[in-house]
């Protein structure tokens, strides 16, 4: 683990333009559960019956179900070591974007400025019907939350079936194209067009980093430096790592 530590933190000491991309994985040492891990969101709520535009305009009631379950689980959660760890990366000016699949916020909370959210975010509520927006912190409690107008809302968070926001989708690959080193961080990267992100970068030559606690199929495809294990543990080690050759380096 070390030595892959060690190559990891060269390439982004040495990258001018570095991305990460991220998924579930990366907020589970949060408290907050992955999708497609054992025991994973989908092996609570099939995703077909409440993860898609279509169930969400046919039986609204029905996803809040799944909403206010997950709702609870993200308000308290925290961002942890793997989220500060990339905002210090970007306050070092290492780490140039992260593109997030994930709608908890914490890579805000964690330090990081520079986010694409692939997925919206939860923190926000839309009416279908009539446009309004809410905080759902103003609507917390509410179940399930209701528009003025008596729709119930929307949390703005792309649910398959819905476009990916365009501007989201733009800058991630025009950033991608430029990038000289992607971390991967605690994504089964199965979910398109996210899981497009690395091969773009890939082919433009930049070094992929994957951190993850499982292979994906990316690992023996695109990757080139794979370290397994717990983001938090592998992420703090990384910025200790890069901080130490700083360190070095500014030592002359
Ligand atoms: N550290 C590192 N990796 C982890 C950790 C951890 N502590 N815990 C889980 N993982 C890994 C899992 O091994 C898995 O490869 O994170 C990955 C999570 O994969 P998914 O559950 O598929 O989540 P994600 O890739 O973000 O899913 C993409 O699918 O359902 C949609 O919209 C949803 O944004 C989501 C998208």
């Amino acid at each position: 683990m070390k030595e892959l530590i060690a190559e990891a933190a060269e390439v982004i000491h040495q990258s001018k333009m570095t991305l990460a991309l991220t998924g579930a994985g990366i907020s589970v040492e949060s408290g907050i559960p992955d999708f497609r891990s054992a025991g994973g969101l989908w092996s609570k709520y099939d995703p077909e019956e409440y993860a898609t535009i279509g169930a969400f305009r046919e039986k609204p009631e029905k996803v809040w179900q799944m909403l206010r379950d997950m709702d609870e689980i993200v308000s308290n959660a925290k961002p942890n070591k793997a989220h500060i760890g990339l905002g210090e990366l970007e306050s070092m000016g290492l780490l140039q974007c992260i593109i997030t699949q994930n709608v908890d916020n914490l890579h805000q909370a964690g330090g990081a400025r520079n986010v694409i959210e692939y997925h919206g975010n939860s923190s926000t509520l839309s009416c279908l019907q009539c446009g309004r927006k809410y905080s759902a912190k103003d609507k917390q409690g509410e179940f399930p939350p209701r528009c003025e107008c008596n729709a119930i809302l929307k949390p703005d968070v792309v649910f398959f079936g819905e476009a990916i926001p365009g501007d989201a989708l733009n800058r991630s690959f025009m950033l991608a194209s430029t990038a000289q080193a992607l971390m991967v961080v605690g994504t089964s990267a199965v979910v398109s067009p996210a899981n497009t992100i690395p091969g773009i970068a890939k082919r433009n030559g930049a070094k992929i980093i994957e951190i993850n606690k499982e292979e994906t199929h990316l690992t023996h495809s695109i990757t080139d430096i794979f370290i397994q294990g717990g983001a938090g543990e592998i992420i703090s080690a990384l910025v200790a790592e890069v901080k130490r050759r700083l360190g070095s380096c500014g030592n002359g």
